[in-house]
């Protein structure tokens, strides 16, 4: 008889419902994510700069994608066409999911002693207070849509870049999920904004504001979590951050690059291709491991709880 390995690897199981990327037929994959304490607090590769810069993201997506699901919800009505109505619910069901899930991880980082209530606070009196109620519904859907293509470019950085690699496989799996949604629907919001006003202007104005939205709040959300952490003001903290953002991922200059193309006046989301990134997150799982999704208990997000 052979001897044994030293070291046996087990396959985890999968986080979320692996189903082929189809932009033309979106729908809500059902999720099994839970977020154990024994996730470090530093979870990639250790840095605080790089943790906090997705869990940034964490902290306010959970309002601003239950602000995306009410204003949509708000839509439905004005939607004639049975197919495009369909595809928005989809949306819609996705982004719930997404919320849900990320508001699980809320309470890892409550655990960890960060204090957080207060900028949960800011950002859903600002999505809840300001923009829904002061901006009116069609502003608010070219907001969305400059938000769309925000998070599909950043989602194109991520997966593009390998840089949740030596990520928490949990933390690894919640982001590259996200990301590969945020891919498939990436047209949808742009759709309905086409649907209920056309005016470029409006666009321009949407994609500034929805780009405000994910600089401001992602820069906030660092620096306070680095300065919980004491280490906003420290040398190690800056030259991270210029890596972040300037080194091998070329962070910022691409996002830059990315963003610019929204403002080409026929410009549409699906003339970027990039479903190529997201296919392999979200592709069915080989035949062998069939075993590990029947053993995950899936949950899935009700629209009209949301
Ligand atoms: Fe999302
Ligand atoms: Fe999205």
């Amino acid at each position: 008889m052979g001897q044994l390995p030293s070291t046996v690897f087990i396959q985890p199981m999968s986080r979320f419902e692996h189903r082929r990327l189809d932009p033309g037929n979106v729908r809500p994959r059902r999720t099994a994510f839970s977020f154990p304490q024994s996730i470090p607090k530093h979870w990639l590769k250790g840095s605080p700069v790089q943790t906090h810069f997705f869990n940034a993201i964490n902290l306010f997506v959970v309002s601003f994608e239950d602000f995306m699901g009410r204003v949509m919800r708000g839509r439905l009505v004005h939607l004639k066409d049975p197919e495009f109505l369909r595809q928005v619910r989809g949306f819609m069901g996705q982004e719930a999911t997404h919320s849900f899930v990320h508001t699980k991880y809320l309470s890892n980082l409550k655990a960890q002693g960060y204090q957080i209530d207060r900028y949960l606070e800011v950002a859903e009196r600002v999505f809840r207070d300001l923009f829904e109620k002061k901006f009116g519904p069609t502003l608010c859907v070219a907001i969305i849509a400059g938000f769309e293509h925000m998070t599909a470019l950043l989602a194109e950085i991520v997966l593009s870049s390998g840089m949740l690699k030596e990520a928490e496989p949990a933390m690894a799996e919640l982001w590259e999920w996200h990301a590969a949604e945020e891919i498939e629907h990436k047209s949808l919001a742009f759709d309905l904004l086409q649907v209920t006003n056309k005016s470029y202007l409006l666009r321009l104005v949407g994609a500034l504001l929805g780009a405000l939205v994910v600089a401001g709040f992602i820069h906030v959300g660092m620096a306070m979590l680095l300065r919980q952490d004491r280490q906003l003001w420290r040398f190690r903290t800056l030259r991270d951050v210029r890596e972040l953002l300037l080194g091998k991922h070329r962070m910022a200059p691409r996002a830059l690059g990315l963003f610019i193309q929204y403002f080409r006046p026929r410009f549409h989301p699906a003339q970027h291709d990039n479903y190529s990134l997201a296919e392999p997150v979200l592709q069915a799982q080989e035949p062998e491991q069939e075993g590990f999704r029947t053993r995950t208990s899936l949950e899935t997000v009700s629209l009209s709880a949301k």
